[in-house]
C-alpha cells in the first residue's frame, strides 16, 4: 500500500475547489471562488496561439521561457514601472503565478523558516508554505472593520526565524491594495530584518474607480529581496494556458513573473543551477 508523505497527510483539500465543483452544479449561481475571468482572451492571442501551434512551436523551450518573451517582459518593466530585468537571467516563465510561488519558496526555504502572510490571504500561500517545511505566520489587518495591512502586528510577528514575507496586491479574496505609505514600511522593514519580499502582483491591472497600484520592487534597494510574482491569467484572461514569470534580481534574490523577480547573487546562481533555467 502506498505511504503518504507527512506533508501530504498535512494538506487539507482546497475550500474554493470544492465550493468551485459544487457551483457547476447550478445554472443560477454566480461564482465567485476561483479569480478566472468571464471573458475571452483578445483575438489576437488566440490568433498566435494557433499561429504558433500550427507553425510547429510546439517543442521544447528554454527552461526560463522563451528568451522573445522574456524580452516582453523586460521591456514592459522598464517602459511601466522603470525596473530593469535582464531578460537573459532575472526573469523567469513560469506555470502560472502558482508555480512561481512554488519553486520561490522552495528555493529559499529551510525547515522551520517563518514566512509572514497579512491576512486576509489567497488561502494557497499557507499550503505552499507548509509543502516547502516552512511556517506560515498569518498576521492580522488593523481590524474586522478595516483590512488595511496592519504594520505594528507585521513588526510584532518578526523572529530570528522569519524569512520572508509575503505580499499580495490588490489582494485575493479582499481586492484591499495596499497603500503606498504602508508599502514603503514594509520595505524598510525588510530591510531592516533582511527579510525576503515574495510580492504576488497578479491582479495588478485590474484597478478600479482610479485605484493606483505600487510595487514595493520600485523602492530603493528593494529589488535585490524581492522577487515579483506574475501571471497572464488574471491580466489577460489565460487562465487555461498556465502562463506566468517570475523576476528576480540576479544580485539579491531569486524569481522571475508575465512572467516575475527575486534573489541573492550566489543563491540566483544556485536557483539556475538546481534547476537548470539558465544556459
Ligand atoms: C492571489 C493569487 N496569486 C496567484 C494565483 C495563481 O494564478 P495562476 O497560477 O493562474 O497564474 C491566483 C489564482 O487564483 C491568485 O488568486
Amino acid at each position: 500500500m502506498i505511504q503518504l508523505s507527512e506533508i501530504t497527510n498535512s494538506i487539507s483539500p482546497s475550500l474554493t475547489r470544492r465550493l468551485f465543483n459544487l457551483a457547476q452544479k447550478y445554472d443560477n449561481v454566480i461564482d465567485f471562488t476561483l479569480g478566472d475571468p468571464d471573458i475571452h482572451p483578445h483575438d489576437k492571442i488566440k490568433e498566435a496561439g494557433c499561429k504558433a501551434i500550427l507553425e510547429g512551436r510546439t517543442r521544447y523551450s528554454p527552461n526560463a521561457g522563451l528568451l522573445e518573451l522574456r524580452e516582453i517582459i523586460s521591456s514592459r518593466y522598464k517602459l511601466q514601472y522603470n525596473i530593469e530585468y535582464n531578460p537573459t537571467n532575472e526573469i523567469m516563465v513560469t506555470v502560472g503565478g502558482m508555480e512561481g510561488l512554488y519553486l520561490t519558496l522552495l528555493a529559499i526555504l529551510n525547515r522551520g523558516d517563518e514566512v509572514i502572510i497579512p491576512a486576509p490571504y489567497w488561502i494557497n500561500y499557507v499550503q505552499m508554505v507548509c509543502m516547502c517545511s516552512g511556517e506560515p505566520i498569518i498576521t492580522a489587518p488593523v481590524s474586522t472593520n478595516d483590512l488595511s495591512i496592519s504594520i505594528e502586528n507585521i513588526r510584532k510577528a518578526i523572529t530570528p526565524k522569519t524569512k520572508a514575507i509575503i505580499l499580495n496586491t490588490p489582494s485575493n479574496p479582499s481586492g484591499r491594495i495596499i497603500s503606498d505609505d504602508s508599502i514603503q514600511q514594509i520595505a524598510q522593514i525588510a530591510i531592516e530584518n533582511d527579510l525576503i519580499v515574495i510580492t504576488d502582483e497578479v491582479y495588478k491591472t485590474l484597478l478600479y474607480d482610479n485605484a493606483h497600484f505600487k510595487s514595493i520592487v520600485t523602492y530603493d534597494k528593494m529589488k535585490e529581496r524581492t522577487v515579483v510574482i506574475n501571471s497572464l491569467s488574471k491580466e489577460f484572461c489565460m487562465t487555461g494556458w498556465r502562463l506566468g514569470y517570475d523576476n528576480v534580481s540576479r544580485e539579491h534574490s531569486c524569481l522571475c513573473s508575465i512572467a516575475v523577480s527575486v534573489c541573492s547573487n550566489r543563491s540566483t546562481k544556485k536557483f539556475g543551477e538546481i534547476f537548470g533555467w539558465y544556459d
